[in-house]
């Protein structure tokens, strides 16, 4: 640990100290959520289980809850996704290769400690446009015994060694052993603005070579951020959040993507990809990563937020902003990736209640719930507090927020020929919509007056539990 370092963690901890008693009067604070203690959330980096607890490192900017200046890696644990401890900041950019931002990466569990993986930013003076000069993205690796506080890093990869058709651009380290190696995937742009994720293969889990990439024929989106390589039930899943496709007809709806590709062939040679699919579809989820839990679940958490969106949060003015999607658990079913929130967080269910319905019905909870709503009809409408409005109808189901609430956000739209099931997570400014079980998702940060109420017009029935809120001790 440098000097630097030292003196970066006690401005982070006296920024905190200054400022947690005002977000936590934020009518806003999310219950069942993690968010950032102050200041700024954005991608969730190094998740793992490890030594007994789950670990969610996220980017962190904690003098800024505009996200302005550079990034730290936050962290939290928990035993059990529902009591959480805010832990030390664990990187701070404070080596010369990391020093305007240690931006994402990822974890790998090993005998001999935790390795995270992450990228160092620098952005050298001048006059660039730290796309194509200007800016260095090097591989970083932190080794920590403990999980809590770094005992070593060291730089891995610089930008010459990248392969020479690329930007700058390249970022967002996942890695992972298989067959008794280690491979790594790497987000890039190259200069004719083509998205790829680079491989990476390596025995020592130090020195590294770039042994394949991964592109589309056609070019879609410039930039491939934060890739993800995993095999769920028996398919290869190739995972990433790309910036730069179209918005076409009801798909791409928002200013950057995210999804993944089934990979069929070897990742590390032949392969081709199956259709792209986009693992949510609401205004707020970007970045997502995965990992396996202790049992052999593959859980994902996105960051629920989106860069750059010409929407906004209120919280700003509460030094706060953004916060994570639950964990959730995904399965592969032949055609797509099914998602739900993890079953843990049924350890936070109170209040049952039940209703059936044909025509109308209504019912309240207190701050959050957990909604499961069974469809019998062609038509449902789905009335959430003040001003949410959840509508289906000949085989669309719109998400609609008045803008009193909304904050620049109107509406987003999936296709759904048939609607079965509806389950409705509801915090105090977010909701997660899990369509048909979870074969499509919608996650959306909303700003009502009032979230506690819902009418319901339709046929069906709905089991409505009131969510208790999780344990977050803070360090302050
Ligand atoms: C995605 C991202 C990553 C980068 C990080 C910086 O939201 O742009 O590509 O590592 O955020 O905070």
């Amino acid at each position: 640990m440098n000097s630097l370092n030292r003196d970066l963690c006690q401005m982070v901890s006296r920024a905190e100290a200054a400022d947690l008693p005002k977000a936590n009067k934020d009518p806003h604070r999310l219950r069942f959520h993690l968010m950032p203690p102050v200041g700024w959330m954005n991608d969730p980096n190094g998740l793992c289980w490890y030594q007994g607890n789950y670990h969610v490192f996220f980017q962190y900017r904690p003098f800024s809850a505009e996200g302005s200046g550079v990034v730290f890696w936050g962290h939290y644990t928990s035993p059990d996704f529902i009591h959480w401890t805010q832990q030390p900041v664990f990187l701070t950019p404070s080596e010369t290769w990391d020093l305007h931002g240690v931006y994402s990466g990822s974890a790998l569990v090993t005998d001999d400690g935790l390795y995270l993986y992450y990228t160092g930013n620098v952005k050298h003076p001048g006059n660039h446009d730290y796309i194509h000069t200007g800016r260095g993205h090097n591989t970083g690796l932190a080794i920590s015994k403990d999980g809590i506080k770094v005992d070593s890093n060291q730089l891995l990869l610089e930008n010459c060694d990248y392969p020479a058709d690329l930007t700058c651009h390249v970022r967002d380290p996942k890695v992972w052993e298989q067959s008794g190696k280690f491979y790594m995937v790497l987000g890039a742009r190259t200069k004719e603005d083509r998205g790829e994720i680079l491989v990476y293969e390596s025995v020592d889990k130090v020195n590294w070579t770039h042994i394949n990439t991964i592109t589309t024929p056609q070019v879609f989106g410039y930039m491939w951020e934060c890739p993800d390589l995993f095999v769920l039930d028996g398919q290869c899943i190739v995972s990433l959040s790309p910036q730069g496709v179209s918005k076409s007809g009801n798909h791409y709806q928002n200013i950057y993507s995210c999804g993944y590709f089934p990979l069929y062939g070897d990742f590390r040679g032949e392969y081709t990809l199956g259709e792209f699919t986009e693992s949510d579809i609401g205004f707020d989820y970007y970045a997502p990563q995965s990992f396996e839990a202790p049992d052999g679940r593959r859980i994902v958490i996105g960051w629920m937020g989106m860069p750059d969106a010409d929407y906004t949060n209120p919280t700003v003015e509460r030094g706060w902003q953004h916060g994570m999607s639950v964990p959730r658990e995904l399965h592969w079913n032949g055609e797509r990736i099914i998602t739900a929130p993890v079953k843990e967080l049924e350890n936070l269910h109170g209040e049952r209640k039940d209703i059936t319905f044909d025509g109308e019905a209504t019912c309240e909870w207190k701050e959050g719930a957990d909604i499961c709503i069974t469809n019998n009809s062609d038509c449902l409408e789905v009335l959430l507090g003040d001003s949410l409005k959840i509508d289906y109808n000949a085989g669309i189901l719109t998400l609609k927020l008045a803008e009193a609430s909304g904050y620049g956000r109107t509406q987003r739209v999936a296709e759904v020929k048939k609607l079965r099931t509806l389950r409705i997570l509801v915090d105090t400014s977010s909701i997660e919509l899990f369509i048909n079980e979870g074969e499509q998702v919608m996650t959306s940060r909303w700003y009502p007056e009032c979230a506690e109420t819902m009418e319901l017009r339709g046929k069906g029935s709905a089991i409505i539990y009131n969510m208790d809120a999780m344990e977050v001790k803070f360090m302050v």
